[in-house]
C-alpha cells in the first residue's frame, strides 16, 4: 500500500465515523436527490462526505436531522451574525406578519430600514433593496457602465460576487487542482461555470490581488473600464483580506480614470464594523452591495452609494439614461422587519463589535502560536470575526498562496471538524454575538485536536 492509499483510508475511516452518525440526514438527502438535482439547492451545499442536513439552529450551536449538536461557525454563511434565531428578529417578524407578508409594493417600513443604511454606512446616501448579495453585485455593475459610458469591469482573482455570468469568473473556490491560470501579476479570466453567456464573462478583466501589478493592468484598461469591484476582505477565497495601503492606492486609481470603485461588502457589511469594510478601512467607494447580516436571515440583497453613483435609478428625473433595477420581492416586508431589528441592535450596542471582532484575534493568535510551537505549516487568515486556518506556513496575500496547502491535510481538517462537533464552511468560518469565551476555547480546541490527530495518522 503506498502513502496516498494510506492516507485515503483515514480519511474514508473519519468518513464512515460521520456516515455513521447520521442515518437520517444520509435518507433525507437521498431523498431529496430524487427530486431536487445533487440534492442541493446551492453548489456550496455540497460537503464531505455528504450536505448536511439541518434540523433546527438556536444561538450559536446548530443540531442537523440526526440531533448532533454542532459548534455553529458557518451561520448561514455569514449571515446569524446576532446567532441563529434571535429572540427580537423572531420578534419583528412576528409582529410584521399580521399586516401580510408581501405587496409587491412600497411600504412605511422601507424608510426606516434604508434610514439605517445611510445613517451606518458611510458611502452610503442613497440605498435599494434585492433579493441577493448576486443581485446586488450585478446592479452595481450595471449602474457603473450605465453611468461611465465603458464596456469593461475588473475584478479580483480569489473574489466571490455570486453567480451571475459576469461575475463567475476567477473565483477560485477550494476545490482539487485549484484552477487558476495566467502568470501571478496577469491572471487569466477562468470561467467558473458552463453555460455562460458569450461575450458576458469576457468582458471582465481579473487582477490580482493584494499585488501592485493590478493597478498596471487598470491603466492598461483604463479608457473602457466602468468598475473594479473587489471584495475589501475576500471571504470564500479563504477569508483574505486586502492591505489598507493597496486599497488605498485602488481608490486613488479608480479616482484617477473615472471609474467606479465597487465594495462588495456583502460578507464585510454591518460585519467588520457598523460600516462595514469602508468604515474599518476608511476608504468610499462610489458603491456598495450588501446582502446576508442585513436581511436578518430572510433573503435580501441592497445596492448603496453616494448619491450622485445612484443617480440612474432615479427613474423619473433620469427617463433617457436609468438601469432596469425590478424585483417581485424587493423590501418585502418580512425582510425589511428582520433587517430592522438586525441594523438596530448593531447600531445600538457600542462594545458589540469589539467583542466580536476580539474572538477573531483570540482565534488567529492562539493558533498561529500554537502551529509555532508545534512546528505546524499552518496559518490563521482573516479580520474582525471572519477567520480561517491554511495548510501552509504562510503568509497568506492571496488565494493564488493557497496552491501550497496540502490538499490531503485540508481535507482530513474539514472531516475531522464534522466528526468532532463544528459546523463550518470549507474556506472559512465565523463568530456571532451569540458566542461565548467558552465557545471560542471549544473552538480553538477542536482545531488543535484535529492538527494533532493528523500529525499522528503522518497525514501533516
Ligand atoms: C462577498 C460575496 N458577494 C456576493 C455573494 C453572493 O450573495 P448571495 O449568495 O446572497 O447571492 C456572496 C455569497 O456568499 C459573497 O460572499
Amino acid at each position: 500500500m503506498d502513502d496516498k492509499e494510506r492516507i485515503a483510508g483515514i480519511l474514508n475511516g473519519y468518513r464512515g465515523e460521520i456516515m455513521a452518525k447520521c442515518p437520517k440526514s444520509l435518507a433525507i438527502w437521498h431523498k431529496n436527490r430524487s427530486v431536487m438535482p445533487a440534492g442541493v439547492g446551492s453548489v456550496f451545499r455540497l460537503s464531505d462526505p455528504f450536505p448536511m442536513v439541518i434540523q433546527r439552529a438556536r444561538g450559536a450551536r446548530i443540531w442537523d436531522a440526526d440531533d448532533n449538536e454542532y459548534l455553529d461557525c458557518m451561520l448561514g454563511f455569514s449571515v446569524m451574525i446576532l446567532g441563529n434565531s434571535p429572540e427580537e428578529v423572531e420578534a419583528a417578524i412576528r409582529e410584521a406578519m399580521p399586516r401580510g407578508t408581501h405587496y409587491g409594493q412600497c411600504h412605511e417600513h422601507e424608510y426606516e430600514f434604508a434610514r439605517l443604511f445611510c445613517d451606518m454606512v458611510p458611502g452610503v446616501d442613497k440605498v435599494t433593496f434585492c433579493n441577493s448579495g448576486t443581485e446586488a453585485t450585478m446592479y452595481a455593475l450595471r449602474l457603473a457602465r450605465a453611468t461611465t459610458g465603458r464596456p469593461l469591469v475588473a475584478k479580483f482573482e480569489g473574489g466571490y460576487h455570486g453567480a451571475h455570468d459576469l461575475l463567475a469568473v476567477s473565483y477560485g473556490r477550494p476545490r482539487p487542482g485549484l484552477d487558476l491560470s495566467g502568470a501571478i501579476d496577469d491572471p487569466a479570466a477562468i470561467p467558473e461555470s458552463h453555460g455562460l453567456a458569450e461575450g458576458a464573462w469576457q468582458g471582465t478583466i481579473v487582477l490580482p490581488f493584494n499585488h501592485p501589478a493590478a493597478f498596471d493592468k487598470i491603466l492598461r484598461h483604463a479608457d473602457r473600464l466602468a468598475a473594479v469591484i473587489i471584495e475589501p476582505a475576500q471571504g470564500a477565497a479563504g477569508a483574505i483580506p486586502a492591505d489598507r495601503d493597496f486599497l488605498a492606492e485602488l481608490r486613488r486609481i479608480t479616482h484617477q480614470i473615472g471609474a467606479f470603485l465597487i465594495f462588495d461588502e456583502v460578507i464585510t457589511g454591518f460585519r467588520l464594523a457598523p460600516g462595514g469594510a469602508q468604515e474599518f478601512y476608511g476608504i468610499i467607494p462610489e458603491v456598495s452591495a450588501f446582502g446576508k447580516v442585513a436581511g436578518g436571515g430572510l433573503p435580501f440583497g441592497a445596492v448603496g452609494g453616494t448619491a450622485d453613483a445612484m443617480r440612474l435609478m432615479e427613474y423619473d428625473l433620469e427617463p433617457e439614461r436609468s438601469i432596469l433595477m425590478a424585483g417581485t420581492f424587493n423590501g418585502n416586508p418580512m425582510v425589511t422587519a428582520a433587517g430592522m431589528a438586525v441594523l438596530n441592535r448593531l447600531s445600538s450596542d457600542p462594545g458589540l463589535y469589539a467583542r466580536l471582532n476580539a474572538m477573531g484575534d483570540r482565534f488567529w493568535v492562539e493558533i498561529n502560536q500554537f502551529a509555532q510551537e508545534g512546528n505546524y505549516p499552518a496559518i490563521a487568515t482573516g479580520v474582525g470575526s471572519m477567520f480561517a486556518m491554511h495548510t501552509l506556513p504562510g503568509p497568506v496575500k492571496s488565494v493564488r498562496d493557497l496552491r501550497a496547502g496540502n490538499g490531503a491535510a485540508s481535507a482530513g481538517l474539514r472531516l475531522l471538524f464534522r466528526k468532532n462537533g463544528l459546523h463550518i464552511t470549507p474556506s472559512h468560518g465565523f463568530m456571532s454575538t451569540a458566542h461565548t469565551d467558552e465557545d471560542i476555547t471549544r473552538l480553538i480546541e477542536i482545531y488543535k485536536a484535529a492538527m494533532k490527530e493528523l500529525r499522528t495518522q503522518a497525514i501533516w
